[in-house]
């Protein structure tokens, strides 16, 4: 909706916004109204180079002409029946992942902390029946972010941050170890560990890719003691690092992978990869989800992940975000820049974050802030040298006036 048909002023909108929604977000000072490759738009036309892609959703640009166009299409046959009957674009999604993966299995969801609820409660389910009732505990990493439902919230390291403080106590049956840090995971396992739960590169931690020594290990660890790797490929998933799964960097594959953001190229879909044994973990009634498999949604992520695929963005990620981050590196204040493909944080010498972030939307880039000093970018991989030598010009101004 454009602002001159919902019969009210700019003022008027960002009121009704601020008086209505319970507000956990800090907003950026402007309406989007519309959305275009790597831009966004504001209600005056101005446009914002969107280096943060919907938080690693709009892989493939915003808006892209090939997801719009099947979800146009799927709207005039099937929104929504729950799953019941056979549905066209379900089934042809989801021989899409398994073949791309390698995986003979798929489940759907619709959000990533959803996604990580179910990889949860099938590695739970899945040590209950087969090991005893007691077999059920999970490590995870310090620092890592799972997502806000409880299951997903209790997997997250990071008890002294606002995700957890204040919500009373977490879902018993996790414990966390210190990200790459292969002897610390060693020993935690005990005889009731089922799993170890990863991101191959920490997001919301900071951008901390996990070193190819520790993933390995962890593989051949829980090898060696039977325990599931699940796999967190939220934010990294589907091109974003420069393969088309980051576990691909490193040789390994998970027995349970969980994805999201980036396959639905703004429709909320989320879905669980696994193989035939430990799928049968869910049977007849012990999971399920009203929208989860909606048609609308596997239409737009068959088309966003066709989109992905057929344009090697994987390939692109890893070309423009090498560029990204060695233009990045000669930028004043900056103390590193770390990440993998598109997923790229810069840090900076102090706590300035917020400052550079604020400067940024001023001078029109939009990016994200972790902590106080950690800039993140996780563009659409459509983002090309040109976009990055701007946004790259941008951070300096912004730093230099912070
Ligand atoms: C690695 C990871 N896992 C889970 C989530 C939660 O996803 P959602 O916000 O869709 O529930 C996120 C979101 O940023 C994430 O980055």
């Amino acid at each position: 909706m454009k602002l001159k048909d919902s019969g009210k002023t700019a003022a008027e909108i960002k009121a009704l916004t601020k008086k209505y929604l319970i507000e956990t977000y800090e907003r950026y000072d402007f309406i989007c109204e519309r959305a275009e490759g790597v831009y966004l738009y504001d209600e005056n036309g101005d446009a914002y180079l969107d280096f943060y892609g919907g938080i690693a959703v709009n892989s493939a640009g915003n808006r892209n002409a090939k997801v719009v166009s099947a979800v146009k299409e799927q709207l005039d046959d099937v929104i929504h029946t729950f799953n019941y009957p056979y549905l066209i674009p379900q089934a042809l999604l989801a021989e899409k992942i398994c073949t791309t993966l390698g995986f003979e299995k798929i489940f759907y969801q619709n959000s990533g902390a959803e996604a990580n609820e179910a990889m949860i409660k099938m590695a739970r389910k899945y040590g209950i029946e087969k090991y005893g009732p007691n077999r059920y505990h999970i490590i995870t990493a310090k620092a890592s972010f799972h997502g806000r439902t409880f299951g997903a919230l209790s997997a997250t390291g990071q008890p002294d941050t606002a995700c957890q403080r204040g919500f009373g106590p977490m879902l018993p049956g996790f414990s966390y170890a210190e990200f790459n840090n292969l002897d610390d995971f060693a020993s935690r396992i005990t005889g009731d560990t089922i799993a170890i739960m990863l991101e191959p590169v920490q997001g919301e931690g900071g951008v901390h890719p996990a070193t190819p020594e520790f993933l390995c290990g962890i593989r051949k660890l829980c090898d060696e003691k039977n325990l599931l790797l699940l796999l967190d490929e939220i934010q990294t998933g589907w091109c974003r690092t420069g393969e088309v799964m980051a576990y691909m960097h490193y040789g390994v594959k998970p027995d349970i992978l969980s994805m999201a953001k980036a396959i639905g190229g703004g429709f909320p879909i989320s879905a669980i990869c696994t193989n035939s044994e430990i799928a049968k973990a869910f049977n007849m009634g012990s999971h399920g989800t009203t929208y989860g498999g909606n048609s609308v949604c596997c239409a737009a992520a068959l088309a966003q992940i066709t989109e992905l695929l057929d344009n090697n963005l994987a390939a692109a990620a890893k070309e423009t975000g090498d560029y990204l981050m060695e233009k990045l590196r000669a930028l004043p204040r900056v103390k590193g820049v770390r990440g993998k493909g598109l997923l790229v944080g810069l840090e900076l010498d102090g706590p300035v974050g917020l400052a550079v972030k604020h400067n940024c939307l001023d001078r029109k880039l939009l990016v994200t802030l972790i902590g106080d000093r950690l800039i993140r970018m996780i563009p659409p991989l459509t983002v090309s040298r040109a976009d990055c030598d701007r946004a790259c010009a941008i951070l300096a101004d912004s730093i230099k006036a912070a």
